[in-house]
C-alpha cells in the first residue's frame, strides 16, 4: 500500500515505517519496531529544528547487535531507502584517531556527501552506518581475541567518533582523492545525521549458555539471544561516552531455517524471484520445491553464514541450470531437494562474500 500524495508531505508514523521495513526485512520484529520509533523521533526532531522550535528530543543514534548475516546492514539500508535520505556504510576498523596512519573519521561524512552529489543539505539528513564497532573496543592487558586485534587505536577511534555522533560541525574533504587541498574542504553539521553502529559482539553472545544443555532450546525452538546491557558492553571495552551517544540499543536474533526460507522467497527482491524472472525471459518456468528451499537454508545455517550466504549458495546450485536452460526444450524446471543436495555436495566449495 503506497502512501497517498497528501500523506507523503508528512512524517511517516512508526507503524508506516515498520510496515515498509517489514516487506524487505524478515523476522527481527523487535529490531524493526525499535528502529521505526527511532527513525520517527529523528524525523520529528529535524522538523522541529527546521521550524526553529527548540526540541528536547535527543538524537536517537542506534546500536545494532547481532550475529553475522542477521540483517544489521540490510535493516539500516532499507531504513535509508524508506526515509529517502543518503546512506553510506563505513567500517570502523579502517579508521584511526587523528594523526595516525589510516582514514580520519570525517571521511565517512565525505562519503555520505558523495552519495548525494555533494549536497551538504542532503548529507546533513543522511544515515551513516558504521560496521564492526566491536572491533574498536578498548583492549586492556593484551588482545581480547586474535582476529583483527589491535593494541592501540580502538579507544582512540571511539574518541574520534564521539564528536561526530553527538553532532558537531566538521570540516570534510569534498574530494576524497585530494584531501590535501585545503580549498576543497566543506563544513558539514552532523547534528541531524543519524548514526547506526553495528557489531556482532560475538564474545558476549556466545558465553552464558554453558548451563544450558546442548540441543535444548526454549521458546519453541528459538533460542533467545543473551541480553546484552550497557555494563557488559563497557566491560567488553566500549567507552561509556561512546555508548551514551547510541541511546537506542537493539539486539537482532540469529535467523533460523524458516526465516531463511522466507528470505529466499518473500521479499519483492528475493533471490528465487530473481532467478524465476531470468528464466522467464527464455520462456522457462522455474520452480523451487519447499524441501529444496529448506535444504539451501540449512546449508547456510550449518556454516554460520546466516542470510549472508544465501545468494552464493543459490548461484552455486543454479550454475548448470543457467548454463543449459536457454538450449532446453522443456518449459518447466523444478529444483528439488535431491538436486540441491547433489549440487552442494559437489567438490567446488561455495564462496560466500
Ligand atoms: N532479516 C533479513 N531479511 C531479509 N534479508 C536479509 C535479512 N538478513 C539478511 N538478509 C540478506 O542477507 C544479506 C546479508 O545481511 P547483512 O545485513 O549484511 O547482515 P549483517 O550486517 O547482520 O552481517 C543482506 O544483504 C540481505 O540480502
Ligand atoms: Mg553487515
Amino acid at each position: 500500500m503506497e502512501p497517498s500524495a497528501r500523506r507523503e508531505a508528512h512524517v511517516p508514523t512508526p507503524r508506516e515505517i515498520y510496515q515498509r521495513l517489514d516487506r524487505y526485512v524478515i523476522g527481527q520484529e523487535a529490531a524493526k519496531r525499535a528502529v521505526a520509533i527511532a527513525a520517527y523521533n529523528h524525523l520529528k526532531r529535524i522538523e522541529a529544528r527546521r521550524f526553529g522550535r527548540p526540541s528536547l528530543l535527543k538524537k536517537a543514534n542506534i546500536l545494532l547487535i547481532g550475529p553475522t548475516g542477521s540483517g544489521k546492514t540490510h535493516l539500516a539500508r532499507n531504513l535509508a531507502e524508506i526515509l529517502s535520505v543518503p546512506f553510506t556504510v563505513a567500517d570502523a576498523t579502517e579508521f584511526t584517531e587523528a594523526g595516525y596512519y589510516g582514514k580520519d573519521v570525517e571521511v565517512m561524512v565525505s562519503e555520505l556527501l558523495y552519495r548525494c552529489n555533494h549536497s551538504v543539505e542532503e548529507a546533513q539528513r543522511g544515515i551513516i552506518f558504521i560496521d564492526e564497532v566491536d572491533k574498536i573496543a578498548r583492549r586492556t592487558q593484551g588482545a581480547r581475541n586474535g582476529a583483527g586485534a589491535r593494541d592501540i587505536g580502538g579507544e582512540g577511534v571511539q574518541q574520534a567518533l564521539l564528536k561526530m555522533l553527538e553532532g558537531r560541525e566538521v570540516y570534510v574533504p569534498l574530494n576524497l582523492t585530494q584531501a590535501w587541498n585545503k580549498n576543497d574542504y566543506v563544513q558539514v553539521d552532523t547534528t541531524d545525521i543519524l548514526f547506526i553502529c553495528a557489531g556482532t559482539f560475538s564474545d558476549l553472545q556466545d558465553d552464558g549458555d554453558e548451563a544450558r544443555p546442548i540441543g535444548f532450546q526454549r521458546d519453541g525452538g528459538r533460542p533467545k539471544p543473551r541480553r546484552i546491557d550497557v555494563k557488559r558492553l563497557i566491560d567488553f571495552g566500549m567507552l561509556a561516552e561512546f555508548l551514551g551517544r547510541l541511546p537506542v540499543m537493539v539486539q537482532l536474533e540469529g535467523l533460523k531455517e524458516a526465516d531463511l526460507v522466507r528470505i529466499l522467497t518473500e521479499p519483492p527482491d528475493a533471490i528465487t524471484r530473481e532467478y524465476r524472472e531470468l528464466l522467464q525471459m527464455d520462456d522457462i518456468e522455474l520452480k523451487f520445491s519447499r524441501p529444496a528451499l529448506r535444504e539451501i537454508a540449512r546449508y547456510a545455517i550449518d556454516r554460520g553464514f546466516g542470510a549472508r550466504g544465501l545468494r552464493a549458495i543459490v548461484e552455486h546450485v543454479m550454475a548448470d541450470v543457467m548454463f543449459e536452460a536457454p538450449e532446453r526444450m522443456q518449459k518447466t524446471v523444478v529444483v528439488d531437494d535431491e538436486f540441491v543436495r547433489r549440487r552442494l555436495s559437489a567438490n567446488a566449495p561455495v564462496i560466500v562474500r
